[in-house]
C-alpha cells in the first residue's frame, strides 16, 4: 500500500499531491483519481483516456471551463483568500451570481431538483438527503423559515468556523437559495457567540450586503451559547424563540413547527455552502467527484497524531487514510481513530484503508458524522479516553430527561473506575446501562454517548480485558490526549 506523503498547499488554499507517479495513481481511490485528474495535478497517460477525463460543460451562471477546473479540487476551499481573510462580497461575487429573489411561500422546484440530482446530503452529522427535506418543508401550509446551522457545537470539529470566518458569503448565498427553494422570507443565522472570529466575519459580510445588495429575505444572526446540546436543532428553535438553547421534547420536529410555529429548515452551514455551488455549477459538476450514492466532496477536521493538523477537503470515497495523508498523514503509528467526533466512534486501524463515507465506515457502526477524524497514536490509552469523553457528555446533559441525566452520569462514573482498573461485572454492567439509555432521550444525545463506548469495547477489546482484570495500561496514567473542553455555561 502507498502512503501519500506530503500535500503541499499552494497559495489559494489549493493543495498539491507532492511525490505522487502515475503508477502510484491506481493504488488510490477511485474518487481520489478521479479529482487527482480533473483537478489537472496529474497528467492523464494518453490523449485517450484525457478524451475520457473530459469535463462537462458546466452549467454555472458565470462559469468557464478553466475556473470549473480550479474549483474542481478544493471546491470550497478552493475559495479561501490565500491573506487568510474573509472572502469580501465583491470579490464573492466575481466568482457567484447573485441567488433569486425568494417568493415568500411559493418555494422553486427547479432548485429542489438540481439538489436531488446532485445528491446532496447533509454535512452537519446525521447525512439525512438536503432535497427531501427541502420539498417537505416547501410543501408546508405556512410560509418556512430557513436556519443555518453555524453552532458547531462539536469540540473536534473546525470546519463550520472556518467557513463562516473565510467564506461567510458562501454559506449567506446558500440560505438564500435554500430560502428561494422553500419560499422562505426569513433567514436565520445560528453562530456561536464564542468564536469571536465567525462571529465577526458574519456580522461584516451582512452590513456589507446591507450596504450592497439589500435582500427582500429578512437575514439576522442568533448568537448560540457555547453549548453542545445547542446545535441540535430543536434546542436551536427553542433559543431562537425563547432564548434557551434546550431541545424540546415532543413539541413537534422543527420542520414541522420551528422558528415562530413555522416550519423550519434546518441545514448546516456547509450543506448550505454545497447548495450555493450546486446551484452555480450544476448537479453533474457535484456529482464528478464522490461515488454514486455519496456525491461531492467534503470538509474534514483532522487532529491528533498527524503531521499537519487541519481542515482538508476529500472527494466522498477518498479513504480515511487518504484523508490523513491530506493533512501530511500519520506522525506516529497509530492505534485507531475517532470519526465523527465525540458524537462518532472508534474504528480500528484496518478501517483507514477504506472509504471514508456511511457505506464505507458502516460495518464499523461508525459514519463519517460532521467530518471530524482524530488519529490516536499507538501509545495512547483508548478507554481513558472514552472515559473523558463520556464524562464529557454527562456535563453536556441538558437536565431534562433521566435517562440522559442519570444515565450518563452513572455511564461516565463506570467509564473512570473502568479506565482505572475496572473490576469483574463492570464492563457487564456498563453494557447494560447503555442499552437501558439508548434511544431514551429527548434527543440523541444520550445516544451518542452509547455508541462511542460501544465502539470502545469493540476496538479497544484487549485493554478493555486487562482493565477489567485490574491491569490498566501505563498509558492510563500519562497525560490525556484529546482535548476536552469544561461546560461551565448557561443555557441562555
Ligand atoms: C446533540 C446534538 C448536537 C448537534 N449539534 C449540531 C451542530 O453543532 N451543528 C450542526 O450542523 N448540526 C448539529 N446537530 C444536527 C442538527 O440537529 C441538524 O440535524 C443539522 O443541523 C441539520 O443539518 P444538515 O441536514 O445540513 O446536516 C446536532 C444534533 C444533536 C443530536
Ligand atoms: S436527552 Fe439530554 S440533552 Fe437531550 S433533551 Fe433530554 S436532557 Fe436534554
Amino acid at each position: 500500500m502507498v502512503v501519500l506523503t506530503g500535500y503541499d498547499p499552494l497559495p489559494g488554499g489549493l493543495r498539491l499531491p507532492r511525490g505522487i507517479v502515475l503508477s502510484e495513481i491506481s493504488v488510490l481511490s477511485e474518487p481520489m483519481q478521479r479529482l487527482l485528474f480533473h483537478s489537472g495535478y496529474v497528467e492523464p497517460p494518453s490523449a485517450a483516456a484525457a478524451r475520457r477525463t473530459k469535463l462537462p460543460t458546466p452549467v454555472a451562471t458565470r462559469g468557464t471551463h478553466e475556473n470549473l477546473v480550479r474549483m474542481t479540487a478544493p471546491r470550497l476551499l478552493g475559495g479561501l483568500s490565500p491573506d487568510g481573510e474573509a472572502v469580501d462580497l465583491r470579490t464573492h461575487r466575481a466568482a457567484y451570481a447573485e441567488p433569486p429573489i425568494s417568493r415568500r411561500g411559493r418555494g422553486d422546484a427547479a432548485i429542489i431538483d438540481a439538489v436531488e440530482a446532485a445528491g446532496l446530503r447533509g454535512r452537519g452529522g446525521a447525512g439525512f438527503p438536503t432535497a427531501r427535506k427541502m420539498r417537505t418543508v416547501a410543501g408546508a401550509a405556512r410560509p418556512p423559515v430557513v436556519l443555518a446551522n453555524g453552532t458547531e457545537g462539536e469540540p473536534a470539529s473546525g470546519k463550520d468556523a472556518v467557513l463562516l470566518s473565510r467564506l461567510p458569503h458562501l454559506v449567506i448565498d446558500g440560505a438564500l437559495w435554500a430560502a428561494a427553494a422553500v419560499g422562505a422570507d426569513r433567514v436565520v443565522i445560528a453562530v456561536d457567540r464564542s468564536n469571536g472570529v465567525a462571529a465577526e466575519a458574519v456580522a461584516h459580510a451582512l452590513a456589507e450586503r446591507e450596504r450592497h445588495e439589500p435582500s427582500a429575505v429578512a437575514i439576522e444572526v442568533s448568537w448560540t451559547p457555547p453549548r453542545y446540546v445547542a446545535g441540535e436543532e430543536s434546542a436551536l428553535v427553542q433559543f431562537v424563540n425563547k432564548g434557551v438553547a434546550k431541545p424540546t421534547v415532543g413539541a413537534g420536529r422543527p420542520f414541522q413547527r420551528g422558528i415562530d410555529g413555522r416550519p423550519t429548515l434546518v441545514q448546516n452551514v456547509e450543506t448550505l455552502a454545497h447548495v450555493a455551488q450546486i446551484a452555480a455549477w450544476g448537479p453533474d459538476w457535484f456529482r464528478l467527484d464522490g461515488t454514486a450514492g455519496e456525491a461531492g466532496t467534503a470538509l474534514y477536521t483532522v487532529t491528533g497524531a498527524v503531521t499537519r493538523p487541519g481542515i482538508v477537503e476529500a472527494p466522498m470515497g477518498a479513504t480515511t487514510m487518504e484523508i490523513l495523508a491530506m493533512a501530511g498523514g500519520p506522525s506516529v503509528p497509530l492505534q485507531a481513530a475517532l470519526v465523527g467526533g465525540f458524537f462518532g466512534a472508534w474504528v480500528p486501524t484496518e478501517a483507514l484503508w477504506r472509504s471514508h463515507t456511511r457505506a464505507g465506515l458502516e460495518p464499523y457502526g461508525a459514519s463519517p458524522g460532521c467530518g471530524v477524524i482524530v488519529a490516536l497514536p499507538a501509545g495512547a490509552c483508548g478507554l481513558s479516553e472514552t472515559a473523558r469523553l463520556v464524562a464529557w457528555y454527562s456535563a453536556q446533559s441538558a437536565g431534562q430527561c433521566g435517562p440522559c441525566v442519570h444515565g450518563l452520569a452513572d455511564l461516565a462514573a463506570g467509564c473512570t473506575d473502568l479506565a482505572h482498573g475496572g473490576g469483574p461485572g463492570l464492563v457487564e454492567q456498563l453494557r447494560r446501562w447503555g442499552s437501558m439509555i439508548e434511544g431514551r432521550g429527548g434527543c440523541h444525545h444520550p445516544d451518542g454517548a452509547v455508541r462511542l463506548l460501544r465502539s470502545a469495547f469493540a476496538v479497544f477489546a484487549d485493554d478493555v480485558a486487562a482493565h477489567s482484570a485490574g491491569r490498566p495500561c501505563r498509558a492510563s496514567a500519562s497525560v490525556p490526549f484529546i482535548y476536552v473542553p469544561d461546560a461551565a455555561h448557561g443555557w441562555r
